[in-house]
């Protein structure tokens, strides 16, 4: 009997192909979660629940693309974890039971502006009002090669949203990264001043 020439078929080919494909999606997409229970169960961790403000915050951040420019997710590099602490300490990489109540994901791909998985409680809801309203006006400015002093933040202004929607938004945001106590004071107490 002849045995059938598998590189001259283009059926075989593409079966194969496919075959090894499908191998690595059901390996890396369905099995870990059938595996370690975490990826969708909190356990034992008490996990924010939104309340309806929030709700309208998130889908702020979602009509805004917030997305395109900040991610949400710390990972597991001591330039993340340094980079997006809090007063010298450092930012715990994010675990996938804090997003287990998020029904839209953010965790994004691109950072344009810096992420944003625990920034919440890092500033004043003041301070966001005003970040919001006008990025341009907060933080430092520099000196450009002409002579002019330029704003430093690239991040476009808010202000055509309304009073209410920024009051949403910034609930929202004073979310993120809450579900661990991980702010210490000075003494090493966990903070939890949680700004409404
Ligand atoms: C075009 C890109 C871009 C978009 C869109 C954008 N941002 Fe930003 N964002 C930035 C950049 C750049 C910074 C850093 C400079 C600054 O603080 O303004 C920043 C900073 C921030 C910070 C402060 C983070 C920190 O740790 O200091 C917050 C909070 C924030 N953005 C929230 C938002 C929200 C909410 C939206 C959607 C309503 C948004 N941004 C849309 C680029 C963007």
């Amino acid at each position: 009997m002849k045995k059938p020439d598998i590189e001259k078929s283009l059926i075989l080919t593409a079966l194969g192909a496919f075959l090894i494909f499908a191998v690595g999606a059901v390996m890396t997409t369905i099995v870990p979660p059938m595996v370690d229970k975490s990826f969708w169960d909190a356990g034992e961790h008490d996990v924010h629940e939104y309340t309806e403000q929030e709700l309208r915050g998130i889908a702020i951040y979602k009509s805004q693309g917030c997305v395109y420019c900040h991610t949400q997710q710390v990972r597991k590099l001591a330039s993340d974890q340094r980079r997006y602490g809090w007063r010298l300490v450092e930012a715990p990489a994010s675990e996938s039971w804090e997003y287990v109540n998020d029904k839209d994901h953010f965790l994004g791909t691109k950072r344009t502006g810096p992420d944003l998985a625990r920034v919440g409680g890092k500033y004043s809801s003041e301070w966001h009002w005003a970040h919001f309203k006008d990025p341009r006006n907060m933080g430092e400015k520099f000196e450009s090669p002409n002579g002019a002093y330029q704003s430093a933040s690239i991040m476009p202004s808010f202000k055509y949203l309304s009073d209410d929607e920024i009051k949403d938004l910034t609930a929202y945001i004073q979310t993120l990264g809450r579900n661990k106590n991980w702010r210490k004071d000075a003494d090493g107490n966990p903070l939890n001043d949680y700004e409404q």
